[in-house]
C-alpha cells in the first residue's frame, strides 16, 4: 500500500467514526468470498431416498429470486404504483450472500437507477460494507418496500402489508447468516415491534434462521455523524458473527 492509499484508508475510517485500530488478531483475518460452492451445506439438499413423490424441484437462490421478481411483475398491489414511481427496485447483490442488508424504501436516485442504496445514504452504506472487508458484490441489499413513496414519505401499513411478503421470500431464498436491519422502519417491520431503533440496536435477534442486527440507517448517519461510532460497533458484531459461522 503506498502512502496515498494509506492516507485514503485512514481518512475513510475517520469518516466512519473509527478512531483506533484494533490489535485483536481476529481483525487481520478477512472474511472470504461469500459465494457458496456447489453443494454448499446451506442448500437444502434432500437425499435421493427422501424424494417425495412425484417430483422434487430444487431451485437455487438465484432462481428463487428470479421467480420472486417475476411474481412481483409490473406490480399494482398497492397505491405506490400510481404515485409517481418510475420502476420497481427489487434488490441487488449475491444470491448466496451470508450477509444481507434491509432498508426502508427506494429514494429518488434508487427510483431512477432501479438499484437500492445508490444515493448519498447508499454511498455511505457502501463504505460501511467495505469497512468490514466486504464489497457490495459479496452481500445482498434490499428494501422492505420496492417502490419509491412520493416525496420519500414513510411507507404506510397497507403498503408494507402488500410488499413485505416479497422481502420475506428474498430472505428465504438467500438464507443469509446475518441480516442488518437499517433503521427503525426495517427493524420494526422485520421484528414486528414498536420499539424504536435506539432501543433495538446493540442487540442480536434470531430471525428466520439468521442473526438479525438492527442498526442506524445511513441516512440518519448523514444527519447525525456522531452515531457512526455505534454503527461501527454493530458492524464489528456482524463481522464476528460471519466469522463464527465460517468456522
Ligand atoms: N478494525 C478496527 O478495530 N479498527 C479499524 O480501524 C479497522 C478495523
Ligand atoms: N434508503 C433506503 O432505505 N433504501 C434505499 O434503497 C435508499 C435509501
Amino acid at each position: 500500500m503506498d502512502k496515498n492509499q494509506l492516507t485514503e484508508h485512514l481518512k475513510f475510517y475517520q469518516e466512519l467514526g473509527v478512531t483506533g485500530i484494533s490489535r485483536d488478531p481476529a481483525w487481520r483475518r478477512r472474511v472470504g468470498p461469500t459465494l457458496s460452492p456447489p453443494g454448499d451445506p446451506t442448500d437444502p439438499v434432500v437425499p435421493d431416498d427422501a424424494v417425495p413423490v412425484p417430483v422434487r424441484v430444487m431451485r437455487s437462490a438465484a432462481e428463487l429470486l428470479r421467480a420472486t421478481r417475476e411474481d412481483i411483475g409490473d406490480c399494482t398491489r398497492c397505491q405506490l404504483h400510481a404515485m409517481g414511481r418510475k420502476q420497481i427496485v427489487f434488490g441487488v447483490g449475491n444470491p448466496s450472500a451470508n450477509l444481507m442488508f434491509v432498508g426502508e424504501a427506494p429514494g429518488g436516485d434508487e427510483d431512477v437507477q432501479g438499484i437500492p442504496f445508490v444515493g448519498r445514504a447508499g454511498q455511505l452504506l457502501t463504505r460501511i460494507i467495505e469497512a468490514i472487508g466486504l464489497s457490495r458484490d459479496d452481500v445482498y441489499i434490499a428494501n422492505v418496500i420496492k417502490c419509491r413513496p412520493p416525496g420519500n414519505r414513510n411507507p404506510e401499513p397497507s403498503e408494507v402489508e402488500k410488499c413485505e411478503p416479497f422481502l420475506f421470500r428474498q430472505i428465504d431464498a438467500i438464507q443469509p447468516k446475518v441480516i442488518v436491519a437499517l433503521g427503525t422502519f426495517a427493524a420494526k417491520t422485520l421484528l414486528k415491534t414498536q420499539d424504536p431503533i435506539s432501543r433495538l440496536r446493540g442487540r442480536i435477534f434470531e430471525y428466520r434462521g439468521a442473526k438479525l442486527i438492527p442498526t442506524f440507517h445511513p441516512a440518519f448517519l448523514l444527519r447525525s455523524p456522531e452515531r457512526k461510532r455505534d454503527v461501527w460497533e454493530d458492524m464489528k458484531k456482524v463481522r464476528g458473527l460471519l466469522q463464527e459461522s465460517a468456522d
